[in-house]
């Protein structure tokens, strides 16, 4: 696309040869479901290996920034204001099972800000892509958030905790605020994919707790590019350090969060 900046050339290029990797692997997880051993040891060499490209490549163009990664944690950069925040495989249970909604996700983050973001789902070809201040893009589509003014009329995506994650009382509790107020629930096991999806107006608005900076930092930027807004589940503007979040358009956005409010507090 023309309108690529060199910084998001050199996104867009990191994620479709990490993506490489992945879409070979998910065609052998098909295999693996039948085997014995299954595919989990094989998924997480997928994930590292996918992580390794996105490392290398970002290093090489643009050396000195830091990094925040699933797998390899923080690596700090001589460059003290940017920072990439990478998710390798975003969607680790769907492509476990042979389920093709995964994505790679890389977001920038410039002194403490996001400032573009890029999400592949390498099955579908579907390349989303926000830079501040130039919009939100699928492959070359400008997107823009949808326009319901109702909940009642909205499809809504959310995450759900499981075994092992904390907040299944509360969940329980928005979950059914949520579900008596809307036209549907979707739960689709990518949270960066999530919030493409609300960018992109698929999704009217999205909700989730407890996520890693990772899994959100891209969709930020493509949902605020989008024209959508975007807070923590508290209202506020810290979604990165509390792991919360709550998307939609200007309207949807404050009724999901009155009535998630409500709910938690019932
Ligand atoms: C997960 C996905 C999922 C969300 C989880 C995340 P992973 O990331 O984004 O949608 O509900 O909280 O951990 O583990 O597949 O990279
Ligand atoms: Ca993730
Ligand atoms: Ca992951």
């Amino acid at each position: 696309m023309s309108r690529h900046t060199p910084v998001m050339t050199v996104m867009v290029a990191a994620a479709r040869k990490a993506a490489r990797g992945l879409q070979r692997d998910f065609g052998e997880v098909e295999n693996l479901q039948v085997s014995m051993k299954g595919p989990g040891d094989f998924v997480s060499a997928a994930d590292k290996k996918a992580e390794k490209v996105l490392f290398e490549e970002l290093s090489k163009a643009r050396p000195g920034y830091g990094f925040l990664m699933e797998e390899g944690g923080v690596v700090e950069g001589a460059d003290k204001s940017h920072r990439w925040i990478i998710d390798p495989l975003d969607g680790t249970t769907n492509f476990l099972h042979g389920i093709p909604h995964f994505a790679i996700s890389i977001g920038l983050e410039r002194d403490g800000q996001m400032v573009a973001g890029v999400v592949y789902n390498p099955i579908t070809d579907e390349l989303y892509l926000a830079e501040k201040g130039q919009g939100a893009f699928l492959n070359d589509r400008r997107l823009r958030v949808a326009v319901r003014r109702e909940l009642t009329s909205s499809v809504i995506g959310c995450g759900i905790p499981h075994i092992g994650r904390p907040g299944h009382e509360t969940f329980i509790k928005e979950e059914r605020a949520v579900m008596l107020n809307t036209s549907g629930l979707r739960r689709m096991g990518a949270a960066s994919l999530d919030l493409a999806y609300v960018a992109a107006g698929r999704f009217d608005g999205f909700w989730e707790a407890a996520l890693a900076p990772w899994d959100m930092a891209a969709g930020i930027v493509l949902v605020r590019e989008a024209g959508g807004t975007v807070s923590s589940i508290e209202g506020r503007d810290d979604m990165i350090s509390s792991g919360g979040i709550i998307v939609g358009n200007e309207m949807i956005h404050a009724q999901l969060s009155k009535v998630l409010k409500a709910a938690r507090n019932g």
